[in-house]
């Protein structure tokens, strides 16, 4: 009997019938992220069914040294959730651990198994009138777990805040087996220190998440979204600064895209495209409960254009063109997927580099090699370029491009990654750029938290084993 063995049959006795999964057929798709750009291998998929047999998974698998690589959704852009292709691993999903507990209409919040759907979560609320207040274009796969270890960002950062500024409170595993029982709904708790603070963001590496208690806000009754072409990212920002002081906090999304990735999308998705053709586009997104906001959008765009701010601008006239507007801007993604390779950076710079960054970027970028070309979008209001670069077909190497923008990210004092994180994608960058102090801080906290290395090796720091 191998070593595999024996730790899948261990394994089995602990958990639940259907557990522990080994076809080759079931595994398949466990083994590479949404993307195709990561593989590796696994000895199994387990999908415990409770808190307690993610612990007794994780006790079995330390005993044996076998790593664990937590996996919700798959929809990570970064490989975090793919095991690597030369570890003794196993494939851990949440996705049996996926009830709705209870939902808190006055308290306003929501507690859930972290291997809940977001989208099913976010219906649960509006159902009381009640709003999970993150959304992004894989709402409708990622999990509860996947957003909280990711700190998932998306299109509400602005008005919102990251996953991070939504968690009330954790339930846990260590790797040593210690459950964490910490959701607990409370709005201000300054008793010690808030470790679930390092396990948000921590991509699996710190410890599993089983469940989270998440802050709600109240539905806004009415929501509005503009599409909108201006003529660069420094006009965009003039717009966004221009309908913050007339409708301030009402602004609950503010996006920028390149005309080449519109046209991927518009393309990709047949949709037509609202506006005429145009260098740049906008989508901006109000939501308030305080009445007349399609006025107040549409007087504020009125007076933009009357400045100069903007091209053209077309409010949604209905909740169908609203939806289809958020399609085409949440498809960019899936388009670009589809036109090819692509080399793919998710910055942050301070909010009003952003057009600086975005000229010296490209500028960086086109001259690494022959056939590149930039198609870039994302969060302007929260300074988060998604700046993709599509390798076409002169060889140019991922890496090489990849360098060359994330200097230039660093010349702005910025962040290599503002939402999808490290992964396995971005480790050698996150050495090369993050300063040697902090790494070591990371390093240590690793240590700490998991001495032997299992937990998801490899992905943010440099395995060591
Ligand atoms: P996975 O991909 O399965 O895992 C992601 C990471 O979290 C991995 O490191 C994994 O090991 C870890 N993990 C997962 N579950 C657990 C758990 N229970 N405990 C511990 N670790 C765990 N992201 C944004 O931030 N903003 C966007 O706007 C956005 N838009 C997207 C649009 C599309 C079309 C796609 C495909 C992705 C997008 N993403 C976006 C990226 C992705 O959806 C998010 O990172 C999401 O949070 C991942 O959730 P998931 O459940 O799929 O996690
Ligand atoms: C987005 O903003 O659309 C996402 O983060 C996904 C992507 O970058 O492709
Ligand atoms: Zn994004």
């Amino acid at each position: 009997m191998t070593d595999h063995d024996s730790f899948l049959r261990q394994l089995g006795d602990r958990l639940s019938t259907d557990a522990v999964v080994t076809d080759p057929a079931d595994l398949e798709p466990r083994l590479v992220d949404w993307r195709k750009v990561y593989r590796g291998r696994a000895i199994a998929l387990v999908r415990p069914r409770d808190v307690s047999e993610v612990a007794a998974t994780v006790r079995v698998a330390a005993e044996h040294g076998v790593a664990i690589v937590p996996q919700g959704g798959n929809t990570g852009l970064s490989g975090g959730a793919t095991p690597l292709p030369d570890r003794s691993q196993i494939v851990l999903s949440l996705e049996r651990m996926a009830r709705i507990r209870a939902v808190d209409r006055v308290g306003m919040t929501v507690e859930a198994d972290a291997g809940c759907v977001v989208e099913d979560v976010k219906r649960a609320a509006e159902d009381v009138g009640r709003l999970l207040p993150i959304g992004f274009g894989a709402q409708g796969s990622a999990h509860i777990g996947g957003i909280v270890s990711t700190n998932a960002g998306g299109v509400n950062a602005l008005r919102y805040g990251t996953t991070r500024q939504l968690v009330l409170g954790l339930e846990a595993v260590l790797a040593d087996g210690t459950v964490l029982h910490g959701l607990r709904g409370l709005r201000k708790d300054n008793a010690g220190y808030d470790w679930k603070q390092i396990l948000i963001g921590s991509e699996g590496t710190l410890g599993i998440v089983t469940g989270a208690l998440l802050r709600l806000v109240p539905r806004p009754r009415e929501r509005e979204s503009a599409w909108i072409s201006v003529t660069s990212p420094t006009r965009a920002l003039e717009l966004l600064e221009r309908l913050l002081d007339r409708m301030g906090d009402s602004i609950v999304a503010f996006e920028l895209m390149s005309h080449a990735s519109v046209s991927k999308g518009t393309h990709y998705l047949d949709i037509d495209l609202p506006v005429a053709e145009s260098a740049w586009h906008v989508l901006v997104e109000v939501a308030d409960s305080a009445g007349e906001l399609k006025r107040r959008l549409e007087e504020g765009l009125l007076a933009a254009a009357e400045s100069g701010l903007l091209e053209d601008a077309v409010p949604a006239a209905t909740d169908i063109q609203r939806e289809r507007f958020w399609t085409l801007r949440e498809g960019l993604g899936e388009a670009e997927r589809h036109a090819g390779a692509t080399a793919k950076h998710d910055v942050a710079v301070s909010v009003s580099d952003v057009p600086a960054f975005l000229e010296e970027a490209e500028r960086a970028a086109l001259g690494v090699g022959p056939g590149l070309s930039i198609n870039a979008y994302g969060h302007l209001a929260d300074g988060n370029v998604h700046f993709n670069v599509m390798l076409g077909d002169g060889g140019v190497p991922v890496e090489a491009v990849g360098r060359a923008v994330h200097d230039v990210v660093a010349r702005f004092d910025g962040s290599i990654s503002a939402e999808h994180g490290i992964g396995r994608g971005r480790v050698d960058e996150l050495e090369r750029l993050k300063p040697p102090a902090e790494l070591e801080l990371m390093r240590k906290l690793k240590h700490a938290l998991d001495p032997q290395g299992l937990l998801n090796p490899g992905k943010v720091l440099a395995s060591r084993g």
